[in-house]
């Protein structure tokens, strides 16, 4: 069996455009899976996966989980609160003692930068990143892609623009990395505080308007303002970060064309995109939720090492 995306996924950084095309075209047919009343393929069976996740989530986990179960993998989540890691064990030993227990991959989230890469280097069982630190989400990246995807057609020249809080944002990472590659145009938008000092180097425009944004974009890709992951200074309030920098419905009705509205979730709403918006005829947020299960049962198929072809085929066996 070959194994195209390598041993782990780790970011898209350092994957090709051919790399991300495979996973959306084998995670398009994957999508079918879940329509189904009996929403199960054995293609993972046998393969036990261990979620591990060290930061809160809803969306990630649980989809991780649904893409585990529905290809028929053995499934275990550890959560820190209940774990040995919780009396000071560290990551290597916790991943170490999992193996020891013959697991064949972890999925494993972690609040900081690089620990899924420093993880990969010292286990075998593949590793997937569901988010480390403010380095990279490209699974979050990839069912972004997906869904854009999907509604335009190809990326290819679309204008995409990713608004808000660039700089605690691992979305915006795996994102500016993945678009560009397959062609998109990239624009950041936010107070200067919440942009990294050398995001132009990532090739992206910057505009210190949302009115510029939206004026420009065919899509906007709202972040959360990570709050927690802020010390105190970076906007005076939420009130006036709404009132200059939210999305809402009456800057996006003078807008020149139909704009795609994208968050990663979860949303603070009222403050980086309004309730009406979140909601309304542009927004394909819960799209992105769908179609977050297609990507992570195409990761979790790639990694196994199984040939792109065996998911049409995969997609017909119960
Ligand atoms: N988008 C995202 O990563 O959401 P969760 O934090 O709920 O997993």
């Amino acid at each position: 069996m070959t194994a195209p995306l390598g041993k782990d996924l780790l970011g898209l950084e350092h994957l090709s455009a051919e790399q991300i095309n495979l996973i959306l075209d084998t995670a398009e047919p994957l999508r079918e899976i879940s329509e189904r009343a009996i929403k199960k393929v054995p293609t993972l069976r046998g393969a036990t996966i261990v979620n591990l996740f060290f930061e809160a989530s809803t969306r990630t986990r649980i989809s991780f989980e649904f893409a585990e179960k529905r290809m028929s993998a053995d499934t275990v989540n550890v959560a820190v609160s209940g774990s040995s890691v919780s009396k000071g064990e560290t990551l290597v030993d916790t991943a170490k003692n999992l193996e020891a227990m013959k697991i064949d991959m972890v999925v494993m989230r972690h609040g900081s930068s690089g620990a899924a890469k420093f993880l990969a280097e010292r286990i075998e069982s593949n590793v997937i990143n569901a988010g480390d630190g403010m380095h990279e989400h490209p699974t979050q990246g990839l069912l972004d892609m997906l869904t854009l995807r999907q509604r335009f057609g190809t990326l290819a020249g679309k204008k995409i623009c990713i608004c808000g809080d660039v700089l605690h944002s691992r979305v915006a990472r795996s994102n500016i990395w993945g678009l560009t590659k397959l062609g998109a145009e990239v624009a950041v938008c936010g107070p200067r505080s919440l942009l990294p000092s050398a995001i132009e180097e990532m090739g992206v425009t910057v505009f210190s308007r949302i009115e510029q944004a939206i004026e420009w974009a065919d899509a906007l890709n709202v972040l959360r303002l990570q709050l927690e992951r802020m010390q105190a200074g970076y906007i005076p309030s939420l009130r006036e970060y709404n009132r200059v920098f939210g999305v809402t419905r009456e800057r996006l009705e003078r807008a020149p064309r139909d704009i795609l509205i994208l968050h990663p979730g979860p949303m603070n709403r009222g403050v980086e995109i309004d309730s009406d918006v979140a909601d309304g005829p542009h927004s394909v947020i819960l799209e992105q939720v769908t179609n977050g299960v297609a990507v992570r049962m195409a990761v979790l198929y790639l990694l196994a090492g199984n040939s792109p072809q065996l998911a049409d085929a995969a997609k017909g066996a119960v």
